[in-house]
C-alpha cells in the first residue's frame, strides 16, 4: 500500500497546463539543464511532469534514451502528448500514475527529476523512497523546489505577514527546498549535491511584470476557495488576494524565493 498522499492540488484549473507553460518560460527552465548532467542515452522520469514542458526538454537532451513524465491529471497528459507530438518529440512518452506508486519496475531509469511536486504532498519522504525504487543503482535522482515561496516579503505589516503565512502553509509546504536535503539522505541516496538560486518566477523586486502577476492572478482564483476556508470566508479570501496584488504592485516591496536542486545517486 502507498505510503504517501498528495494534498488537495488547489491551484488545479482546466487551463493550469497553459498556465504551467508560460510559468516553465517565466522560470527559464532550460537553463535547469546545466545544473547536473546525463548521457545522451538515458532513460528518463519526469515525475509529476504536469502539462510536459520539462519532459520534453529532457527528451530533446537524450536523444538516443527517452523521456516518460508521470502524473496523476490525465487532462494535462492529453496537452502533454499532443504539446509533444507537434513538436515532433518521438522519443517521449506520458503515463498516469501517483509518484507513491509509480507505474514502473525497480531500477527503471538513470535520471529521476521532479519539480514543483513535493510540496504538494504529505510524506513527501516516501516519493523520494519511490523515486529510488525506480531509479537503478548508480542513478541521479534530481529535485528541484522553491523554500520561501511567497512567505518572505520586506517591508510587509504584520497582519499581512500573518495572513500570507497562514494561506500559504494551508496551501502547500513553502519551505520545501530546505528539507529536500534530509529526505534525500534519510532515504539512503549519495554523493548528495545542492545548488540554489533566485526562484525567477517567484522573486520579485519592486512592481511585479505583467506576466508574474498574470500568474499569480490565474493561481489565487484557481485556489480561491482554499483561501476562504482557510481564512474563514469569501469576503476574507477576496481581502486577501487584494492585498496580495497590491503589495506586489508596490515599488518598495521585495518579494524573494530560493530554487533548489537536490541531486543525489542510488548506491
Ligand atoms: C505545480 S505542478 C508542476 C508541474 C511540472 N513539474 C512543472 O514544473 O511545471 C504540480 C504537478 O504535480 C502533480 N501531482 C500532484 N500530486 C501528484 C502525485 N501524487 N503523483 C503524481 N503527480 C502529482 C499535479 O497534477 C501537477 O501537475
Amino acid at each position: 500500500m502507498s505510503k504517501g498522499s498528495s494534498k488537495h492540488y488547489a491551484i488545479g484549473y482546466d487551463e493550469e497546463h497553459e498556465r504551467l507553460e508560460r510559468q516553465a518560460r517565466i522560470g527559464k527552465i532550460e537553463d535547469h539543464l546545466e545544473k547536473f548532467s546525463f548521457s545522451t542515452d538515458a532513460v528518463i522520469l519526469d515525475a509529476g511532469c504536469g502539462p510536459g514542458s520539462m519532459t520534453r526538454l529532457l527528451a530533446k537532451a537524450a536523444p538516443d534514451g527517452r523521456a516518460v513524465g508521470v502524473d496523476v491529471s490525465e487532462h494535462y497528459l492529453d496537452y502533454a502528448r499532443a504539446r509533444a507530438q507537434s513538436e515532433g518529440i518521438e522519443n517521449i512518452s506520458f503515463e498516469k500514475g501517483d509518484i507513491f506508486s509509480l507505474p514502473f519496475e525497480n531500477d527503471t531509469f538513470d535520471l529521476v527529476w521532479s519539480k514543483y511536486v513535493l510540496q504538494w504532498v504529505n510524506n513527501p519522504v516516501h516519493a523520494v523512497e519511490e523515486f529510488r525504487r525506480v531509479t537503478r543503482p548508480g542513478g541521479q535522482i534530481v529535485c528541484c523546489n522553491f523554500d520561501g515561496f511567497s512567505v518572505t516579503h520586506y517591508p510587509v505589516d504584520d497582519s499581512f505577514q500573518n495572513d500570507v503565512e497562514r494561506v500559504f502553509k494551508h496551501l502547500v509546504d513553502p519551505h520545501v527546498g530546505r528539507k529536500m536535503f534530509s529526505m534525500f539522505r534519510s532515504t539512503g541516496l549519495k554523493d548528495i549535491r545542492i545548488d540554489f538560486e533566485p526562484d525567477a518566477t517567484f522573486t520579485v523586486a519592486g512592481a511585479i511584470d505583467e506576466e508574474r502577476r498574470r500568474n499569480w492572478v490565474d493561481q489565487l482564483q484557481a485556489a480561491f476557495q482554499s483561501v476562504a476556508e482557510c481564512l474563514g470566508s469569501e469576503q476574507a479570501a477576496r481581502s486577501f488576494v487584494d492585498r496580495f496584488l497590491e503589495h506586489h504592485d508596490r515599488e518598495d516591496t521585495f518579494t524573494t524565493c530560493a530554487l533548489y536542486f537536490v541531486e543525489g545517486v542510488v548506491p
